[in-house]
């Protein structure tokens, strides 16, 4: 059975830095009508939790997407489960993303909205592990960088369970 080891991030830290992104996007986004796209499921919760601090004419958006992450090929490869509805040409893109592991699955995505002709695209990532890397992609906006750790709460999950989890907290597997 696993079993939750700690709790990395309580919900305080996780409240004040969902703000912090908040006003840094809000900032950087002045003036624009990006569309915001989450990426299901794992990004749900931190969703409604930052956009609700961006006090911009945003549009929502959602996507499924799953990586054959490889590390033989550079760009790798996503398979989109559920698309977008917006027309993205021409449109500021911010996507959501619950966590950046290898980083094949946002390294596929923006490469393959870039194509779709959008203005610009940016990815806010709540947690970062940078220690796990397979390709260059780095994402624009991180909430907390963490160790190589297997993390669940706030919409990350195991087997699909602890998303509703209101903490981050790291799971073992015994
Ligand atoms: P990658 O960056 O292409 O390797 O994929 C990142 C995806 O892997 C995330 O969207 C999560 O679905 C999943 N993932 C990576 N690390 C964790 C973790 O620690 N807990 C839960 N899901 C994870
Ligand atoms: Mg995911």
């Amino acid at each position: 059975m696993e079993r939750i080891t700690k709790v990395l991030i309580d919900e305080e830290k996780i409240a004040k830095r969902v703000a912090e992104l908040g006003a840094q996007i809000e900032k950087d986004y002045e003036g624009k009508e990006p569309i915001v796209v989450a990426i299901l499921k794992g990004s749900i919760i931190f969703y409604g939790d930052l956009v609700r601090k961006i006090k911009l004419p945003i549009r929502f958006d959602t996507m499924a997407v799953s990586s054959y992450g490889s590390g033989m090929s550079s760009s790798g490869n996503v398979k989109i489960k559920k698309d977008m509805s917006h027309d993205i040409c021409d449109k500021d893109v911010l996507i959501i993303e619950d966590i950046i592991d290898s980083g094949n699955t946002m390294k596929s995505l923006t490469a393959l909205l870039e194509h779709r002709g959008a203005k610009s695209i940016r990815v806010c990532a709540f947690l970062d592990k940078p220690s796990r890397r397979q390709t260059d992609f780095e994402a624009d906006y991180i909430g907390y960088s963490i160790p190589d750790e297997f993390v669940v709460g706030y919409g990350l999950d195991y087997d699909e369970k602890y998303r509703n989890l209101p903490y981050i907290g790291v799971l073992e597997l015994s």
